[in-house]
């Protein structure tokens, strides 16, 4: 059996915006990611795809349910113990690269590591290698303005690998790239996912790229189903 990397069991989310209009985004996710897998979801806008990535990502808590890394239980854990987990154990990666402007592309692949008790020269190097599985090493020293759309979210693919974590979440990474280079961007993604053994949960409207995962999910009304 494979290990689970992340469950979410019985997660509910719903937004209130005033006691008259509730709205339940979530209505009751299961979901298993399994060590080395790449799972793609798929839904229309306002679906809840972020709210669930943001869920698993732990950068959100949800109404009710549970969410595990890597067989940790999180629901309940402080604030604390959630940033930790996060640092080390999850990736993030955004439709838009939300890299930091004022510092070079190896400086953005360096911070997150630092923050992780990683020395500097050790950052450095990881980060090299990083760029390196991208085919960004003469990159290195550019500010994110310096680098193209797709260039750009290669090196946010590397700072939420920078920590080696168990897994990738993706909310629409390449939604906000150009058909050949979202094709280009994804094959990177796709490369450094298996190179590395990590499991990704990648939001994505297009099913052609959801076609070339492991398996597909799509959310409707606030449920999983399989594609
Ligand atoms: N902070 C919030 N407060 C209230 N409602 C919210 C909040 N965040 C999201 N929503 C609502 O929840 C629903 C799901 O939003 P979500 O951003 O998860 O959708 P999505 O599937 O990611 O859409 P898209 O493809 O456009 O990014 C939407 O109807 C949205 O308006
Ligand atoms: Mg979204």
């Amino acid at each position: 059996m494979s290990e689970a990397v992340l469950e979410l069991k019985s997660v509910t989310k719903s937004y209130n915006q005033g006691r008259a209009n509730q709205i339940d985004v979530l209505r009751g996710i299961d979901l298993t990611l399994n060590a080395g897998e790449m799972v793609a979801l798929v839904a229309p806008s306002g679906a809840g795809k972020s709210t669930l990535l943001h869920i698993a990502g732990l950068l959100d808590v949800p109404d009710n349910g549970s969410v595990l890394v890597a067989g940790q239980d999180v629901s309940g854990k402080g604030d604390g113990m959630r940033t930790s987990l996060r640092r080390q154990d999850v990736g993030f990666v955004y439709q838009f690269h939300h890299l930091l402007p004022e510092f070079t592309a190896l400086e953005n692949i360096v911070l997150p590591q630092l923050a992780n008790g990683v020395l500097q020269s050790g950052a450095e190097a990881r980060a090299e290698e990083l760029l390196t599985l991208v085919g960004l090493a003469d990159r290195a020293g550019h500010r994110p303005a310096a680098l193209s759309g797709g260039e750009q979210q290669r090196v946010a693919f590397c700072r939420a690998l920078a920590n080696s974590p168990r897994v990738l979440l993706a909310d629409e990474p390449t939604g906000n790239l150009d058909p050949g280079t979202s094709d280009q961007v994804f094959a990177a993604l796709m490369d450094l996912v298996a190179g590395t053994g990590l499991s990704a949960l990648v939001a994505t409207h297009n099913h052609e790229l959801a076609a070339r995962m492991d398996r597909r999910v799509k959310l409707e009304q606030g449920r999983l189903v399989k594609l």
